[in-house]
């Protein structure tokens, strides 16, 4: 290993991690007021990955192997790595607190140790015991998965060397730190710098490392985004806290393509994959409902049949008001617009609330027509045909604008036993599968007036 450089002072912004040689009042790259900290650095030695006598090698001469990306036998989890484990890759998993980070690594700890070899789990945030029980529950019995409760990163490095393992874990990232630093655990600066140093022991002995970190009430990482810089992979593990449901959702990649999810849900013994996620998200859907409709979403590669719903009421005080649950609430004015100005419904003086179900956030206008539905659905007071799926972005003249993949999106609504899939006319050349019709609309007026149904409704709750 190369000589630490001699230590030197700089003023670090506690919010995005800027460095400036002088204090500043405001960061020029995150505005943020106060957020300047003097500190010692010592970052060039452990940024260091290579010898010193490091030649070029040529690209052509570079060798894979196959055991350069190996499976955790977790499909789920292998689809968002890109495929499964790269060795020598570092990769950040952030959530929310209670959202099962320590539980999700610790089963994928237990996996790889069955499958690999050692595993080494390092808990800054919890005891042994605490640890013991958890897996307990897990039913994992443990056998070459190495616990550890520390927090200074000069033992547990020290640790690690000696034991050798296959993969380390490190929860979370925020509880670490370097004593030689002198700032507090969760700092910018202790965050980057053990950060670095393990991706130094990553790479040198090409051991897959996982470290988990805390995000803030705004969903971004808790401290620096130049954590996110340093990583090879980041995850996210997020879910509302009364669903079960758990979406672990990649957004950066070196090794894989990002926007990728794996689906989980949290059961008494931890958590269990769901392989058909469309079909868990649909279960109580309860057939010709008011206000509901189905979307055909696609996240990643991956498409996702979600219900949306919508209600509308009259507003009894004041001005109407707008909720978006799961949908971007910006998407949702538009559409209400759109609605009132282009499909004659008169929305301004109804609340609306949408409602994306199983806790699930949908970020891609494709959604747009879905949403629209339901809503008239409610407004109305008609239900949305139940065999229909639908899928479009609304364009602010009311007209249905194309969107990416259709056929990926029909194909999954065909799986799940839909009849019929409205999708926009522009770009709508699409070879269904059997057993499902396509339905070219060109304007949401028109799309209302396919997708509504009249005549009595009913809901499998009144069936059974
Ligand atoms: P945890 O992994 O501790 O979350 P994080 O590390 O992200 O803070 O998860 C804690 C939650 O998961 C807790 O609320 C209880 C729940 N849980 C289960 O429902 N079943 C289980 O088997 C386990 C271990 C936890
Ligand atoms: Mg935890």
């Amino acid at each position: 290993m190369s000589k630490p450089d001699k230590p030197r002072t700089v003023f670090v912004c506690q919010n995005c991690g800027k460095e400036s040689l002088k204090w500043l009042g405001r960061c020029p790259d995150c505005q943020e007021w106060n957020t300047f900290v003097e500190t010692t650095v010592q970052v060039t030695a452990a940024a260091r990955i290579y010898t010193q006598d490091n030649p070029p090698q040529e690209l052509s001469q570079i060798a894979i192997e196959a055991a350069d990306r190996l499976p955790i036998s977790l499909a789920e989890f292998d689809r968002v790595l890109g495929g499964g484990l790269v060795s020598g890759s570092m990769v950040l998993i952030g959530g929310e607190p209670g959202i099962g980070k320590s539980t999700l690594l610790l089963q994928v700890s237990s996996l790889v140790a069955e499958a690999r070899g050692k595993v080494v789990y390092v808990s800054g945030e919890e005891t042994l015991h605490q640890i013991k029980l958890r897996a307990e529950r897990l039913g994992i019995k443990g056998e070459k998965l190495y616990l550890l409760a520390e927090t200074d990163l000069d033992v547990i490095l020290n640790q690690i060397e000696k034991l050798s393992p296959d993969m380390v874990v490190i929860d979370s990232i925020q509880a670490v730190y370097l004593p030689e630093l002198d700032t507090a655990a969760g700092s910018v600066t202790q965050i980057r710098e053990c950060t670095l140093r393990l991706m130094h022991l990553a790479k040198l002995k090409t051991v897959p490392i996982f470290i988990t970190g805390h995000v803030t009430k705004d969903g971004a990482l808790a401290g620096p985004r130049v954590l996110e810089h340093i990583v090879d992979v980041v995850l996210y593990f997020e879910g509302e806290p009364f669903s079960a449901y758990r979406l672990l959702r990649s957004v950066k990649n070196r090794f894989g393509s990002t926007n990728e999810i794996g689906v989980f849900e949290m059961k008494e013994q931890g958590l269990a994959e769901v392989d058909n996620p469309s079909k868990a998200f649909l279960s109580q859907r309860w057939g010709e409902a008011i206000g509901s409709a189905v979307v055909p979403t696609l996240e990643g590669s991956r498409p996702l049949l979600v219900e949306i719903q919508a209600l509308t009421n009259p507003t009894s005080f004041g001005l109407p008001r707008r909720t978006a649950n799961g949908v971007d609430f910006g998407r949702l004015l538009l559409i209400t617009a759109v609605l009132a100005k282009r499909a004659g419904l008169r929305l301004g003086n109804q609340d609306i609330i949408a409602n994306v179900t199983g806790g699930l956030r949908i970020g891609e206008p494709a959604a747009d027509l879905g949403i629209a539905l339901a809503i008239a659905s409610s407004f109305r007071d008609m239900a949305v045909d139940p065999g229909l799926a639908a899928v479009g972005e609304v364009g602010l003249s009311g007209e249905l604008r194309a969107v990416s993949q259709p056929d990926r999106r029909v194909d999954e609504a065909a799986r799940l036993g839909f009849k019929r899939c409205l999708v926009p006319k522009l770009g709508a050349r699409i070879s269904p599968p059997k057993g499902i019709e396509i339905v070219p609309v060109s304007t949401l007026r028109e799309a209302i007036g396919v997708g509504l149904v009249r005549g009595k409704t009913k809901s499998k709750a009144d069936e059974e």
